[in-house]
């Protein structure tokens, strides 16, 4: 692989440990995936943030790193296990709570912007088109590839550490614009109202397509939180980091010939799939990914002057700049008011959440993965006024 004289320097350890151990990753990954070079990147995003996952082996990792590694180019954090401020009210544990804020406390060392979140492009941590970028949480990745047209592999949690840490990454895989070419061609033949239609949407596509780059045409209208849901189900079900949607996403593609179509009989069974028949819901989840202002607005509006149903637990999670904005306006307090939860920097799936609830009521298809998957918990998705009427029932 050819290095610049600085690559070479920072591999042989002229700028640091922390610098040459990222170096060896970053040339390691380029090694083994062909890459001939490293590009520059010109922002990152880390996952890997929850103390749950990471456990006292990954904080070790994290501290060493930390000794003399900085960042070089802007870096934000994937949602943490708790909201760094109010996580007692949430029934977080003194233990858990010690622990999380020494992982962020060494990322705040290193120089990460430490706002946990999984929508970085609504918090100021936004590439345009075209640039390279080194982020890591597959919906952000899925959103940042297909919506805004920058180019990002999924990197793991170490691998985006040491893009940070370097400003580098292997230029293969969603770096080259010939790996970002659409294969298989998805006709959407019904019309998609909410953001749980869009999750079952990203479901159906995503257990059909596998990894292969979808062409979706049909879709008449989006918001950026409908395309957000869907980057976030395509990704968990599919493994999906790109998308092309036809008069929607920037990027050009070829329009593959293989066709494969999507009627609502098909969004049915998606969500016959994620709901668990005779799901008890005791909690109820808003913002996965992270809420943005506009939906919080709304379930501020669908929450005014009621009152969350005794047994239930509701979060709505979202970035912590985003819940500062949601204060400012009175939706936190009304939210509050009503006895649901405002949660930053946090959600529903990493959140050390195991055995505290017995179903999952949610508008994101992704969440119903997680909440299966890791937390045990029986699902149902529906749309966000169906959970919020759920809530108060
Ligand atoms: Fe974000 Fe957590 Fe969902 S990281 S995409 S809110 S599972």
């Amino acid at each position: 692989m050819d290095l610049s004289r600085e690559e070479q320097e920072m591999l042989d350890g002229k700028y640091g440990k922390a610098t040459k151990k990222s170096m060896e990753i970053i040339t390691t990954l380029g090694e083994i995936y062909g890459a001939e070079r490293l590009i520059s990147v010109s922002s990152v995003q880390i996952a890997g943030v929850s103390y749950h996952n990471l456990g006292e082996a990954g904080l070790e990792y994290l501290a060493g790193m930390a000794e003399d590694g900085r960042t070089k180019v802007l870096t934000t954090l994937n949602p943490a296990g708790m909201d760094l401020v109010e996580w007692k009210k949430h029934g977080i544990n003194n233990d858990f709570a010690r622990n999380q804020q020494r992982v962020v406390d060494i990322f705040n060392r290193m120089g990460v912007v430490t706002t946990c979140t999984c929508t970085p492009y609504l918090i100021g941590n936004l590439p345009h088109y075209g640039e390279h970028i080194a982020w890591a949480e597959s919906s952000a990745v899925c959103f940042a590839n297909s919506v805004i047209g920058a180019l990002t592999n999924r990197e793991g949690g170490p691998s985006a550490l040491a893009a940070a840490l370097t400003g580098r990454t292997a230029e293969y895989g969603l770096h080259l614009r010939e790996n970002r070419i659409a294969q298989v061609k998805y006709e959407v033949q019904t019309k998609l109202e909410d953001t749980d239609d869009f999750g079952l949407l990203g479901h159906v596509i995503g257990v059909r397509t596998g990894k292969e780059i979808p062409y979706i045409t049909g879709i008449v209208s989006v918001t950026m939180e409908k395309l957000k849901s869907f980057s976030a189900s395509v990704a968990t079900y599919g493994g999906v980091a790109l998308f092309h949607m036809e008069n929607i996403t920037p990027n050009r593609t070829l329009v593959p010939d293989r066709t494969e179509v999507v009627t609502r009989e098909d969004l049915d069974a998606a969500r016959m799939t994620l709901d668990d028949d005779e799901a008890d819901i005791d909690f109820i989840s808003i913002g996965c990914p992270h809420a943005s202002i506009k939906e919080i607005a709304r379930v501020a509006e669908l929450l005014e002057g009621k009152r969350v149903a005794e047994g239930k637990t509701v979060w709505i999670t979202t970035a912590k700049p985003t819940k500062e904005l949601a204060i400012m306006m009175g939706y936190y307090e009304t939210i509050e008011n009503a006895g649901a939860f405002l949660v930053s920097d946090a959600c529903c799936a990493v959140a050390p959440l195991k055995e505290r609830f017995k179903g999952l009521m949610t508008d994101s298809a992704k969440a119903c993965f997680y909440a299966r998957g890791k937390n045990k918990f029986k699902t149902e998705i529906r749309s966000i006024e169906q959970c919020l009427e759920e809530a108060v029932t």
